[in-house]
């Protein structure tokens, strides 16, 4: 047996095709394809499409995913009902957590475990996560909710059915190009998660509602959210030394910074640096751009860290009128590419994950009888 390694660091724990890292030359590759190929250049359900099949798709075959999506972008009434039974205060996280597991006992293909099926159940969880985040978002503030548009992409789509307007280009261009950002990131907490539920041979929901816990956590998906919430109340670029000399020497973590595997940053970090800086000037009010860089050269300066990719999403995100506590979700949004994809790896040539435990408790012991033991 190979010996203990807290956190399972570097282990390689299976063999994938599906993304590469290299945290030493922050490069970050899905399926053969530099990140920053696609960034200005593919849409979302291009990668989507690369990430299940392996190749991108051609115009015929994403016409063909544009309306699966389509036809997928409706909410079954069990789902509709139980959202609605949710308290208004509910976290947007758990919600989801919920509702998708809720799906799955609505799926006709819930027990079909055969890769079209699985195609199939990937293709209504990419299309209705979103509808789900937005749904609630809007119950919760009173408001209607707003239908999606065929015509539009999964991106637009979202702000559409969250803020009730039709995003511009800039903003769906930046959004869609977050949701490229996120969508798979190799054996990360939730993905491996994702695939250990697969691995027993339990469904597609099964998995996918277990990668939604597991990102949920501040060390993994739930940092964004923590980030904005730093920004806030720092409030001021002037107060950035500040506030990060008083929280290192409360020994306070930093949301948004370090990366188990990238070592000399986070390739998607230099993408969403720009993105929000962009809209920073487009809406006349770059503070949160100047707050998140004056801390971006300070972590470095004072702890040698660099800004992942929950830092400059949390910006971004706030910029596109997107309320904070829902920037998790939409992580879950853009990864259940991902996850999905890795199901679908998995299933295609499964094997039990089971690793094994380091013992280290007593051995040995004689039992004592209830009575006996007082
Ligand atoms: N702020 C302050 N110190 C930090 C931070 C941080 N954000 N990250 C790491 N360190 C320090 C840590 O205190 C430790 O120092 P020492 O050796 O003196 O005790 C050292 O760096 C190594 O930290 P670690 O926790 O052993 O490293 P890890 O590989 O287990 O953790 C991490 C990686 C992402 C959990 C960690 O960097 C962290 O907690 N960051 C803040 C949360 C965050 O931004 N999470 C999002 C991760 S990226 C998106 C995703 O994959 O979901």
């Amino acid at each position: 047996m190979t010996s203990f390694k807290a956190g399972l660091e570097d282990i390689v724990a299976l063999r994938s095709e599906i993304c590469f890292i290299d945290g030493q030359r922050r490069r970050l590759v899905y399926r053969g394809y530099d990140i920053g190929e696609f960034i200005g250049k593919a849409t979302f359900e291009e990668v989507v499409y690369l990430l299940w099949h392996g190749e991108l798709p051609t115009q015929a075959q994403l016409s063909v995913l544009r309306e699966q999506i389509a036809a997928a972008q409706d909410l079954p009434k069990e789902l509709i009902d139980l959202i609605r039974t949710f308290p208004r205060d509910a976290e947007p996280m758990a919600v989801l957590r919920t509702a998708v597991s809720a799906l799955g006992v609505v799926d006709p293909d819930a027990n079909n475990n055969d890769r079209e099926a699985n195609l199939r159940k990937s293709v209504r969880l990419l299309a209705r996560l979103p509808m789900i985040i937005a749904y609630h978002a809007r119950l919760r503030e009173g408001q209607e909710p707003v239908a999606p548009r065929s015509d539009l992409g999964l991106a637009a789509n979202f702000l559409l059915m969250l803020r009730g307007n039709e995003p511009d280009q800039l903003e769906t261009d930046i959004f869609d190009a977050c949701l490229i950002l996120h969508a798979d990131h190799e054996l990360n907490a939730s993905t491996f998660t994702a695939r250990t539920v697969a691995s027993t041979l339990s469904d597609i929901y099964s998995a996918v509602t277990a990668a939604i816990g597991a990102l949920k956590g501040p060390l993994h998906g739930g940092a964004n959210e923590q980030v904005m919430r730093t920004l806030l109340e720092i409030g001021d670029p002037e107060r950035v030394v500040e506030w990060l000399d008083q929280a290192l020497e409360n020994k306070q973590r930093i949301m948004g910074f370090g990366h188990r595997v990238y070592k000399t940053g986070d390739p998607r970090a230099d993408f969403l640096r720009q993105f929000s800086q962009q809209l920073g000037e487009k809406r006349g009010d770059t503070r949160w751009y100047q707050m998140s860089r004056r801390l971006e050269e300070l972590m470095f300066e004072k702890k040698g860290l660099y800004p992942n990719v929950d830092f400059y999403s949390a910006s971004t995100y706030y910029m596109l009128g997107i309320p904070i506590d829902l920037y998790t979700p939409i992580f879950a949004f853009s990864r259940v590419s991902g996850w999905t994809a890795h199901v679908l790896e998995q299933y295609a040539d499964n094997r039990l994950i089971r690793p094994r435990a380091e013992y280290a408790g007593p051995m040995d012991l004689q039992f004592r009888p209830l009575a006996e033991r007082g």
